[in-house]
């Protein structure tokens, strides 16, 4: 079984056109998806679960798209009961502090109502980038460079990624792409320096629990070699 298990969660515009739907409603769709896999994964016992919700690159979009991602989000945030019932741990990670205040008051309430759960840690990646990510790490060592409180010297793998949004969990063993496109668009671009891949031609929308279990089964006939034999 995979620890940590990453899903970029993408094709709900497509999923909408198919229907010729508005693209509002494969977000709505997808939001559906993301709930059932989320219950899901926590249910067959996985430990950790990103989700690539809305990337740094995602403000390209129009605005009322983003105000529409912002407003399934509000929703589902307004309703962290259902964290404690499923004792599912909530953990934001990205560029926060830009959100509007409603949103970030919703995170902190979801993330501290839910602090104390032991079922799945899950973090939903939001104003994330992963270049961002590594940027936002290598000010914070520079700063404390410069104050004489860090040696460059003695940066090294586990204390840098210590300074990233995911700090004391374990990388990604499995990434998971829907939508039939094949590249990361930013997600977790140095956690994913040994990750296995799993690619689908499925809409997110359209995700369903097998679809997990498929990825996971392909994921358990890898031969994992780190660079050894
Ligand atoms: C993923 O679906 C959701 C977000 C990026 C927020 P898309 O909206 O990218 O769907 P496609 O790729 O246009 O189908
Ligand atoms: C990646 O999907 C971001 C999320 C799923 C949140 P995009 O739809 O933004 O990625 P590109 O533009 O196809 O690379
Ligand atoms: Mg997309």
């Amino acid at each position: 079984m995979p620890a940590h298990i990453g899903i970029i969660m993408d094709g709900n515009g497509r999923w909408a056109r198919k229907r010729a739907l508005p693209r509002s409603a494969g977000h709505s769709a997808g939001a559906k998806a993301f709930k059932e896999i989320a219950r899901y994964a926590n249910r067959i016992g996985l430990r950790y679960l990103t989700v690539y919700a809305f990337s740094t690159e995602n403000w390209k979009r129009p605005p009322e798209e983003v105000a529409n991602i912002m407003n399934i989000l509000r929703d589902y945030l307004k309703n962290t009961e259902s964290f404690k019932e499923e004792n599912i741990q909530v953990r934001f990670v990205g560029d926060i502090g830009v959100l509007d205040q409603d949103i970030i008051d919703l995170i902190l309430k979801a993330e501290s109502d839910s602090k104390n759960a032991t079922g799945l840690q899950l973090n939903i990646a939001l104003n994330y980038g992963g270049r961002d990510e590594i940027l936002h790490a290598v000010k914070g060592l520079m700063r404390e460079a410069k104050e004489g409180k860090a040696e460059p010297d003695q940066l090294d793998e586990t204390m840098f990624s210590n300074r990233l949004y995911t700090y004391g969990q374990p990388d990604p063993d499995l990434i998971i792409r829907p939508s039939g496109e094949y590249r990361l668009s930013n997600f977790m671009i140095w956690q994913s320096a040994y990750a296995e891949f799993w690619f689908s031609d499925i809409l997110w929308p359209d995700f369903k629990p097998k679809h997990l279990d498929e990825a996971i089964a392909a994921y358990q006939s890898r031969d994992r070699r780190y660079g050894g034999v």
